[in-house]
């Protein structure tokens, strides 16, 4: 074999330079991928310091969430008791975009403890203007609330919550990241310009699985000195039918890199902020929830659309999803951004309940949830269905004569006290039932 070689080397006279192109090309793509991943770690930020992250270690407990034994034919139904249990947690640090999953979780009266603290904004004029439109008017510019009714990407922008944790090496009671009780981490994907070289191999590496990512990390509850040292600004910003005040914490009108990026990712052509909720300036609810003398303390939300809570019952997934059309991809409880998904029962049980008990802890069931068209994106590619299940939920599910033109699922909760637990597998017990009636905006 080495004989035979020798022999064939010296034919084709090589000199040194023609063997070092020849290895060169046959490893240029492995060192061109070896400085490309050297670059991306290196632009990946470490994890937070003298944190810990919240959130389930193991597999999803909605992995097998498409079991028939959820559905209406479900096992624990069989001898006409319905045992209900809390299946799946879930809180959403970003409105609009993904979830974190719990297998425990203190729930506040303003909802669960880090769900919706934080929402994208952007700043909209007084659109259309006219001609004889006062220039102040036309000059008149405002932050409002973004989801994914408008922009079905953000489905796709990943969140973490790390908290401060005493048995980190790292743990000091006067690192900024305790001081500001954790840190949110937000994750989404390179953009890229297919057409360069560059643009290629990233196009390349993703295609292999490997999605290259920005990763920003944001104080969780900046303290008022970390406020004014990072410049943070109060600004009011359209929620629906409210403007409260909320701390701008990353603004492309600052010239912040990374939501420069986020903008360019979403195809946003408007300025955009990251908020965060201002505690002194919570939204108060009234419709439909419990008032103040019955509940014995004001019912209030950070960025939710409405009440504290989100109820999902599995079945009632599963009983939409069996009547969807063909093409439309199988539908999911995260498709209804649920805080908390139930089993044990027949689809729609819940559409009567008016109070409950989870564990040790008593809710409200305020109303029923409207459905816009949220639930047509999938939450997994943030791209968005062309009817489904808009189409199957109006069919089926125009049933609260409160607002009859639309359809409802889920359920709309209010918690009974400021501070309660609950917990993965936890029993769900049905206190009271009753008429809903839902009260528009
Ligand atoms: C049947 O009902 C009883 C309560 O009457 C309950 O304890 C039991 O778990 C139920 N069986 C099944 C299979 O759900
Ligand atoms: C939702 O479904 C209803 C009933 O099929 C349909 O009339 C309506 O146009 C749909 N909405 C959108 C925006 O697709």
């Amino acid at each position: 074999m080495s004989l035979g070689l020798a022999k064939y080397i010296p034919r084709l006279e090589p000199s040194l330079a023609t063997y070092i192109a020849v290895t060169g090309a046959c490893f240029l793509p492995a060192i061109v991928l070896g400085i490309y991943l050297l670059f991306d770690i290196r632009s990946r930020q470490a994890d937070p310091i003298a944190c810990r992250k919240i959130g389930l270690r193991i597999q999803s407990q909605l992995a097998d969430q498409h079991d028939k034994r959820y559905s209406r034919l479900g096992a624990e139904q069989q001898n006409g008791t319905a045992s209900w249990k809390v299946k799946s947690l879930w809180i959403y640090p970003i409105k609009s975009c993904k979830g974190v999953e719990l297998n425990k979780g203190t729930v506040l009266g303003t909802g669960m403890e880090y769900d919706r603290q934080f929402c994208f904004a952007q700043l909209s004029s007084k659109f259309p203007t006219s001609l004889d439109t006062p220039q102040a008017e036309k000059a008149e510019h405002k932050w409002k609330f973004l989801t994914q009714r408008l922009i079905s990407a953000m489905a796709t922008i990943k969140t973490e919550v790390w908290i401060p944790d005493f048995s980190s090496p790292t743990y000091s009671a006067t690192h900024p990241n305790v001081r500001s009780g954790g840190v949110l981490v937000i994750r989404f994907p390179k953009s890229s310009n297919n057409r360069s070289p560059w643009g290629r191999l990233v196009t390349l590496l993703t295609s292999m699985g490997h999605t290259p990512e920005h990763c920003v990390q944001i104080p969780f509850d900046p303290t008022p000195e970390q406020i004014t040292n990072s410049g943070y600004t109060t600004d009011s910003m359209e929620i629906w039918k409210d403007s409260p005040k909320s701390l701008t914490m990353a603004s492309t009108e600052n010239g912040d890199e990374w939501i420069q990026e986020l903008r360019f990712y979403l195809g946003i052509t408007n300025h955009l902020a990251l908020v965060r909720v201002s505690k002194d300036d919570l939204r108060e609810v009234y419709r439909c929830a419990p008032r103040k003398e019955e509940l014995g303390y004001q019912s209030k939300v950070g960025f939710q659309d409405a009440y504290p809570l989100h109820l999902l019952n599995l079945a009632s997934v599963h009983d939409i999803g069996r009547m969807l059309s063909k093409d439309a991809p199988p539908l999911g409880a995260l498709n209804f951004r649920p805080n908390i998904v139930i089993t044990g029962g027949t689809p729609y049980a819940e559409d009567s309940w008016k109070r409950i008990k989870i564990g040790e802890y008593e809710y409200y069931v305020a109303c029923r949830t409207v459905r816009c068209l949220l639930p047509n994106v999938n939450p997994a590619t943030g791209i968005k269905h062309g009817s489904e299940p808009n189409k199957t939920l109006k069919t089926y599910r125009c049933v609260d004569e409160g607002d009859p033109k639309n359809a409802c699922l889920g359920m709309q909760m209010v918690p009974a006290l400021e501070d309660s637990k609950i917990k993965v597998g936890d029993t769900v017990e049905i206190l009271e039932t009753g008429e809903h009636f839902y009260i528009r905006q």
